[in-house]
């Protein structure tokens, strides 16, 4: 990949790697990536580019989104990111914008959720495309980051060379899905291992070159398609295991055993390895990345769709046990019991909020009448529609404390007598 003001190949390059996770190639300054998206995966992306040495143009349509990056309201719960921001921010080695220029490499990380009708939406995909299309030029690497159905890379190129067609053979294309865990993005985005999926072998090529310059995790070159099939299938596995637990915790209930004692024997065999159940599986990735594959293989997927209705019904049963509770206590008051719904996010210690369980248990429970609600997240100033309590005021407050998700900030509470406390972490 040759460049302007960097007239070498990324693999020729072999100048400073900014930081000492010790990367085996790293760029030139002049290197310009353009970042399409910034969210939770394009906004670290971005910095960490920054920070290895390129020139970073970050690009986001939501005006909103450019204005919490440039007050720092992002990425709170993340180490070193917050610094790590500000200062590429300062010294320009990022710079946000609303619109694409022209760049080097091309980085697509935007949003691919489910339609109503249970398919893939990739059309934020295709604008972000559609808008980089005319900056392209010979030997331009061309990534996309969003989790796409199998044979999306290929379309997309398809899309570029239709419009483009002297950059076909020359523009490099690729799909690198990430897996980082939120909170973590620093360590993981340098150190997960990565698969790096070409649409032929001198895309793949190329796209190992660029991932190595920042990624010290190892790097598996593979088809585009394999890539895509892979990010699907982890989350499928991880969907299948949730739901593992959580049936067993539903069986549990209705037998009447202790789900934890019942998970601690099992996790005694020595190949069984059992997930913490929780109140049910949100995320925009678990829920959502394995119905791309339901639609595109509906007869082999029986078992996602029964992992997805057992981990739905966790959620349900969360909702009828927590209702049972204030009706209970109502009884025995003679009052509106005070109900603490602790932590709204999809999972413990960050601010998301994509299809959680957590937030759909809190909305329900705010509709009932017989009872005065509080919510708590202490992960957040603001979620729309729930007003928010503090944390420790709002458990102070309550005849029944539920806990929805495990924020490390809870962990410390004291558990009063007298209290009822329902814990779904
Ligand atoms: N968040 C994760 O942990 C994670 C992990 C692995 C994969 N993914 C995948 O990465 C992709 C992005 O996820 P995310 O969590 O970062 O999403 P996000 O919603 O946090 O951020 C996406 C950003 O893209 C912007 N955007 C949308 N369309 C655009 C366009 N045409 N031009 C410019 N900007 C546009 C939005 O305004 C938003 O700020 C998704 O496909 C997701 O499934 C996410």
């Amino acid at each position: 990949m040759k460049n302007k003001g960097c007239n070498r190949s990324l693999s020729e390059c072999r100048e400073t790697g900014a930081d000492a996770d010790s990367v085996s190639v790293a760029p030139t300054t002049g290197c310009r990536v353009t970042v399409t998206g910034l969210g939770y995966v394009g906004l670290p992306t971005a910095v960490l580019l920054a920070q290895a040495g390129y020139r970073v143009k970050g690009v986001d349509r939501n005006p909103e989104v450019l204005e919490r990056i440039r007050a720092g309201r992002v990425l709170r719960k993340e180490e070193r990111l917050p610094t790590l921001l500000r200062e590429v921010l300062e010294d320009g080695r990022l710079a946000l914008s609303a619109e694409p220029m022209e760049a080097d490499v091309y980085l697509i990380a935007v949003p691919t959720p489910l339609r109503p009708d249970g398919s893939a939406d990739v059309s934020c995909v295709f604008a972000a495309l559609d808008a980089l299309i005319p900056f392209f030029k010979p030997n331009d690497l061309l990534l996309l980051e969003s989790t796409v159905p199998v044979g999306t890379t290929e379309r997309a190129a398809g899309s570029v060379f239709d419009r483009r067609p002297e950059l076909k053979g020359k523009l490099r294309v690729a799909y690198c899905p990430e897996r980082v865990l939120p909170g973590r993005m620093y360590v993981e985005m340098r150190r997960n291992p990565r698969v790096v999926g070409g649409l032929d072998d001198a895309s793949t090529a190329e796209a190992l070159r660029f991932y190595a310059s920042f990624v010290t995790g190892s790097l598996s070159g593979t088809t585009a398609q394999h890539a895509e099939f892979c990010k699907l299938f982890e989350n499928t596995a991880r969907l299948i295991e949730l739901a593992a637990a959580n049936l067993l915790w539903l069986l549990c209930e209705k037998a009447d055993l202790n789900p934890d004692e019942a998970a601690r024997l099992v996790g005694l065999h020595p190949r069984v390895r059992l997930l913490r159940p929780g109140c049910g599986v949100g995320g925009h990735c678990i829920p959502v990345d394995p119905c791309f594959l339901v639609q595109a293989f509906p007869e082999e997927t029986g078992l996602i769709r029964a992992a997805l209705a057992v981990n739905e019904r966790k959620t349900e049963r969360c909702i009828e046990l927590i209702r049972n509770a204030v009706s209970q206590e109502r009884e025995k008051k003679g009052r509106k019991p005070v109900v603490a719904l602790m932590g709204l996010s999809y999972k413990p210690d960050t601010d998301d909020l994509r299809k959680s369980a957590a937030l759909r248990i809190a909305q329900e429970a705010g509709r009932w009448k017989e009872a005065e609600c509080l919510f708590a997240e202490p992960n957040r100033e603001e979620v729309p529609g729930l007003p928010l309590t503090d944390y420790r005021e709002a458990f102070r407050r309550a005849d029944i404390a539920v806990f929805l998700v495990a924020h490390a900030e809870f962990s410390g509470l004291p558990l009063p007598a007298g209290k009822r406390v329902l814990d779904f972490r």
